[in-house]
């Protein structure tokens, strides 16, 4: 194969129907709805761009081409754990299967910037650049802040000039519906590229002197690239639920509107995770088996046809009571990596993704379920034939050059937009005032 192929290969995620680099407005293929494309969404009312093809609507696919996860260095073992709360590794290891969590213990990590590495392991992966992405959806359980969105700090770190950027509010089930969101948007026709992040930093909204919570939780980020493809495969169905009624058996109660932020919320500890162990536990064994049962039937799958079960790494106990015992999936079909991470809510499924790549448990052809809950009460189920070559690709020397120097100038470029902003309000009038000063 040439250099040239070996480059389009690899643009495509190595499949050859994925709408690559380059390609959106001149791939030969009308989106999904049938409609004019011209790339960037034209309206009824406005003339199709030159190269805008029509063609009658034709299957779409939304195919994962890349991904990767980004973990703090610090870690914090049982043994630790036991320095500070009155609890036993034996207690945690017995109840949970958790042996250690990473958290952010420099302030500088942050959900966002934990998102932005993951984000750019899994563009590298794609070997795409951040301009060629649509979207970026963010699910967190614990954004930087209410606004603005944590996404959008993502895409600013990454340079993603071109991207819309939302955070996705769904707990721990927060990544794989978001990951259905992404699938609606290609099949739609409205994206070629999303980039879809799980990104956590609990250990800064969890009570350290809860033992009952502090032992669970771990902090880190996973990302995919969610591609349009004419390839048959990848995200074939979701399922999505919810039961507010549960709301609040794990609940952050203090911060938003209901209850703001205070003398008194602060003392009462109501910024921190709050949690009825037992009732969530109930839940979650009871959802993910249900929930894995109807993703398969919408996807047209039976138990048997599945090759490997990601997940939520919540606790080993309710992986083993759901997914094994109620569905009977054998344990080397289910992907479990808790014992290091602890639950890190929506990030645990993509970085069980990439280290159950990286142990070669998934491979072109494999059908895959990701399955999470989380509070709200909610739970999410997506069904994926995986298409994409998992292998590492050798990497692109100029592409790789490019997407450096965008990250580098991302930085660069931000730091400049807000110091124009600074001096457009402190130097210039504003209309107003201009307005004012005419009237005297
Ligand atoms: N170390 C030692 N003892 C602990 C402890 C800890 N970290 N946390 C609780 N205990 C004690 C309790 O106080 C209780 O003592 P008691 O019997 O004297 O009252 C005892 O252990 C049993 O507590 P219980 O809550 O019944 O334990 P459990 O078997 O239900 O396990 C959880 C507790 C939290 C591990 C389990 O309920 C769970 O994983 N639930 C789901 C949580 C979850 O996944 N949340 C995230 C959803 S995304």
């Amino acid at each position: 194969m040439s250099n040239q192929n070996d480059q389009t290969d690899r643009e495509n995620g190595g499949l050859n129907g994925v709408h690559a680099e380059g390609e959106r407005s001149h791939n030969g293929h009308a989106p999904a709805n049938g409609v004019y494309e011209n790339g960037k969404g034209s309206t009824p009312d406005s003339q199709p761009r030159a190269e805008a093809t029509f063609t009658p609507a034709q299957a779409r696919y939304a195919q994962i081409v890349g991904w990767g996860y980004h973990v703090p260095s610090k870690v914090i073992t049982n043994a630790d754990l036991e320095q500070i709360v009155d609890t036993q590794d034996e207690w945690i290891r017995s109840r949970t299967g958790i042996e250690e969590r990473h958290v952010a213990a420099s302030p500088a990590e942050t959900s966002a910037s934990l998102g932005v590495l993951a984000g750019r392991k899994a563009l590298d992966m794609a070997d795409i650049h951040p301009n060629k992405i649509d979207l970026i959806i963010c699910a967190t359980s614990s954004p930087e802040h209410i606004f603005p969105s944590t996404a959008s700090i993502i895409q600013d770190g990454l340079g993603a000039s071109n991207a819309g950027a939302f955070d996705l509010s769904a707990a721990c089930s927060g990544f794989v519906y978001a990951l259905s969101m992404a699938r609606g948007h290609i099949l739609a026709g409205d994206a070629e590229y999303v980039l879809v992040i799980g990104a956590e930093t609990l250990s800064r909204i969890v009570d350290w002197t809860d033992r009952t919570t502090c032992v669970l939780f771990g902090d880190g980020a996973g990302a995919v690239l969610v591609a349009a493809s004419d390839v048959p495969g990848g995200i074939m169905a979701s399922v999505l639920g919810s039961d507010g009624s549960g709301a609040d058996l794990l609940t952050v109660p203090a911060g938003g509107s209901a209850i703001p932020a205070s003398l008194e919320s602060v003392n009462t500890g109501g910024h921190f995770i709050k949690m009825d162990g037992r009732a969530v536990f109930r839940f979650a064994t009871r959802v993910m088996a249900e929930a894995t049962t109807q993703v398969l039937a919408k996807a047209g799958l039976t138990v048997q046809d599945v090759d490997l079960v990601i997940p939520h790494q919540a606790n080993e106990r309710i992986i083993q009571n759901s997914v094994l015992k109620q569905l009977q999936i054998p344990a080397e079909k289910v992907f479990i990596n808790l014992q290091k991470y602890g639950n890190t809510s929506t990030a645990s499924i993509p970085i069980a993704l990439c280290e159950a790549i990286e142990a070669g448990r998934v491979k072109p052809g494999d059908k895959l379920v990701f399955v999470g809950f989380g509070a709200g009460l909610t739970w999410a189920a997506c069904a994926v034939e995986w298409r994409t070559p998992v292998e590492k690709p050798e990497a692109n020397w100029w592409r790789n050059t490019q997407r450096q120097a965008t990250y580098q100038a991302a930085a660069a470029r931000s730091m400049w937009k807000r110091a124009i902003r600074r001096v457009y309000s402190q130097v210039l009038p504003t209309r107003e005032e201009r307005w004012d000063k005419n009237e005297e």
